[in-house]
């Protein structure tokens, strides 16, 4: 019978197929750049009307004209989809002819292949895999690092983060790193274990890395939201929220970085359940956002700096992102920043742009580095790591190295200027 069916199903095709019309039979990114507010207002319609997942920008609102919108399109989608924008005349770029092998690519655990020379970090890795790599960690490194529970999920998922103290220093500062607070940036949750491994390795051998575990205690949560992460894995790889259940419509998930009590839900974030930027039902309504918040009111007097990892667009945000009024030590944020983005440059040869985030992408409030900032903790940042749309969310597995080395050459650069700034000199700090 299932055969049967198949068989069916592929003869229907080939007809199709020899018809003329293109059924397409994979999942696509396009790239389109609307050059009237016709072709605005037609995008905002595709984007909003049909099972598309809007890349860039994050929500329909923030389509202008001459600026480029990276859609995915379901191949079931698609034929319509490209019927409409051939319509009204609306040129488009496939940007990724086949999403399906990108995705199958990224989800492979090619671990078992000897011939695959990546190791552990330049994989992508499932919540349960990363939930195991967490304890292995901790129990393989039982002085310096701890498991701390900082809360749990609207699905009761444990959320843990990681204390690497390399010395129990008195009056000892730290950082904080939170990674995938959006669901379908990979490389974000990547890059907290390439961190957590890369101090573990190199603490006594790179003389900046050991300057900073010195000198600074390291809170790193590697899966800030670990239910959508989980559902990008299981049922839609381009999940973005949370996803928490809501009273009023049969729409998932909260924007968790529109969250955040900060100008929560002005211009930038919505009160629609259905949008991709909603901002919940009142500030830190969602256990993610309240978990990461209580965990850094009761730590505020020792963390200085927080850092808040997302993908793709290669830039490094700093408040506000809620007004655009100028943060108070806005210089010296922007030197550093720019410190960071000048040495991507020079040393990887990758361009990062930077500033602050109202000014440098759009309104977002709610967020939490705005929040963390107003909290008292002056330093704050938001990356965005690779790429620049080449690959988007879907960035292969092989570009995991470089994306986070980058990135991490920016955190070290900005921490050790954090440590230069706000504390005495105890050791001879490195001269780069
Ligand atoms: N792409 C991120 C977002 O849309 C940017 C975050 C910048 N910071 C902020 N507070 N919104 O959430
Ligand atoms: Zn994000």
């Amino acid at each position: 019978m299932a055969t049967l069916l198949i068989f069916f199903v592929f003869m229907n095709l080939d007809v199709l197929l020899r018809m003329g019309h293109c059924t397409e039979t994979r999942d696509q990114i396009l790239s389109i750049t609307p050059k009237t507010q016709e072709h605005v207002d037609i995008l905002r319609n595709i984007s909003t009307q049909y099972e598309t997942a809007l890349w860039q920008p994050v929500s329909p609102q923030y389509i202008k004209e001459e600026t480029q919108v990276h859609l995915f399109v379901p191949a079931n989608s698609s034929e319509t989809v490209k019927d409409l924008l051939q319509r009204h005349a609306v040129t488009h770029e496939v940007l990724l002819a086949n999403a399906n092998e990108l995705i199958e690519m990224q989800t492979r655990n090619d671990s078992t292949d000897p011939r695959s020379g990546s190791t552990f970090y330049e994989r992508y890795h499932s919540l349960e895999d990363i939930y195991y790599w967490i304890n292995r960690t901790a129990h393989d490194n039982p002085n310096r690092v701890k498991i701390i529970l900082v809360g749990s999920s609207y699905e009761k998922r444990p959320l843990y983060a990681l204390k690497l103290s390399f010395n129990n220093r008195t009056n000892k500062k730290a950082m904080w790193i939170d990674c995938g607070i959006h669901a379908r940036e990979w490389v974000s949750p990547a890059f907290c274990l390439w961190f957590v491994h890369y101090s573990l390795s190199f603490y006594n051998i790179n003389q900046d890395i050991t300057h900073i575990l010195d000198n600074m205690d390291v809170y790193v949560l590697p899966v800030l939201n670990p239910d959508g992460y989980k559902y990008t894995w299981t049922s839609n790889r381009m999940w973005r929220k949370n996803r928490s259940i809501s009273k009023t419509t049969s729409c998932i998930g909260v924007d968790l970085n529109r969250n955040f009590d900060a100008n929560w839900c002005t211009e930038g974030a919505s009160h629609d359940p259905c949008t991709e930027i909603y901002c919940g039902t009142f500030p830190e309504s969602e256990p993610e956002s309240q978990a990461v918040a209580n965990f850094l009111r009761s730590h505020k007097d020792t963390v200085q700096l927080y850092l808040t990892i997302h993908s793709y667009s290669q830039m490094l945000l700093f408040p506000y992102s809620c007004t655009l009024e100028e943060a108070e030590n806005h210089r010296d944020l922007l030197e550093m920043a720019q410190e960071a983005a000048q040495k991507i440059r020079r040393y990887y040869r990758n361009i990062y742009r930077y500033g602050a985030g109202a000014k440098t992408i759009y309104f977002a409030p709610g967020g939490s580095d705005d929040w963390a900032y107003n909290l008292g903790i002056k330093y704050s940042f938001t990356f965005e790591l690779q790429d620049r749309g080449r690959y988007g969310f879907l960035l292969p597995p092989s570009h995991i190295s470089g994306a986070c080395n980058e990135a991490l050459l920016a955190v070290k650069t900005i921490a050790l200027k954090v440590i230069q700034k706000t504390q005495a000199p105890t050791s001879p700090s490195p001269t780069f």
